[in-house]
């Protein structure tokens, strides 16, 4: 059976039939959701329940498992719930408990629900996102996400000429100062050094643009830090108009895919001090720094 889009939103996302992702894709398949990938930004296959194994599987046919030896998650290897490949985002700890209200793991995922693209702190960020959903609480617990080509669309010419040559710094430091969590330990300073990135990417099949934003963005090349603090916020609100964003509410078995050169996206708020959330991420790595990327 061939692959199925149903639109979801009106500029993007879309809810993809046909595709049973435990198995082995055909090359057919593949070129499908990439196709479908570059189209929609966002798709959504429902109803697969997934082992870390197959979602691992299913994410390699569409390139590099991103893998990086500094820090970006703040668990080191022994502490963490899940295998190599994939990544735990969930509110328990290792032995499977909520996680406590003040532990400094929980700071770092709060900020995830700030609006972000993931690896923007990275020096070549990540490609596409797939997490899964094992288990969903009651209440709460969407993702959203905002079309950041309409976005970009939308801008006046003015304002696309004056971004069009602009270099962002990205780092986990702005992200998480935002939500005012600060105490940062010198090595993770170290690890999360700002790294540069454009403000216009264009995507490399259709050649659209789109606004490369991500509260880890803290600073502009050239201005100051308020002037940059200031304008990355009003874009932030303009690419985030309820017309650019799909809110995808969540069911067990649910596999989203996003491309984070495409789309920003956020978590939103659950019961987490009573409800288990449980959801697990593989990333496929980037394959060219922004900042080699023509202007
Ligand atoms: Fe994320």
């Amino acid at each position: 059976m061939a692959a199925s889009f149903r639109q979801l939103s009106p500029t993007f996302a879309a809810e993809v039939g046909g595709v049973d992702c435990a198995k082995p894709l055909t090359p057919d398949e593949v070129a499908a959701i990439e196709a479908g990938m570059d189209r929609y930004a966002v798709l959504v296959f429902r109803g697969q329940d997934l082992t870390d194994a197959q979602q691992i599987a299913f994410t390699r046919h569409f390139g590099e498992l991103e893998s990086y030896n500094t820090p970006g998650h703040i668990r080191r290897r022994h502490e963490q719930r899940l295998g190599p490949g994939i990544a735990d985002f969930s509110n328990l700890t290792k032995a499977g408990d909520i996680m406590p209200a003040d532990d400094r793991i929980w700071f770092f995922k709060l900020g995830d629900r700030l609006w972000h693209s993931d690896s923007s702190f990275r020096p070549v960020p990540a490609k596409y996102s797939l997490l899964s959903g094992r288990v969903i609480p009651t209440w709460g617990a969407n993702t959203e996400f905002a079309d950041m080509r309409a976005a970009y669309d939308a801008l006046d010419d003015r304002t696309k000429a004056e971004i069009e040559p602009l270099v962002c710094l990205h780092s986990l430091i702005y992200s998480r100062a935002a939500i005012g969590f600060t105490e940062l330990t010198p090595e993770e300073r170290e690890a999360f050094r700002p790294v540069r990135q454009r403000l216009v990417r264009t995507h490399p099949v259709t050649g659209r643009k789109s606004l490369f934003l991500a509260s880890h963005a803290g600073a502009i090349e050239g201005w100051t830090i308020p002037e940059a603090q200031v304008f990355l916020r009003d874009l932030t609100e303009h690419a985030t108009q309820r017309k650019f964003v799909y809110s995808h509410q969540w069911r067990v078995g649910d596999l989203v895919m996003w491309d984070n050169r495409q789309t920003m996206h956020r978590a939103r708020r659950f019961d987490d001090r009573n409800e288990v959330r449980d959801v697990r991420r593989t990333t496929l790595a980037g394959d060219v720094a922004t900042i080699e990327q023509a202007a």
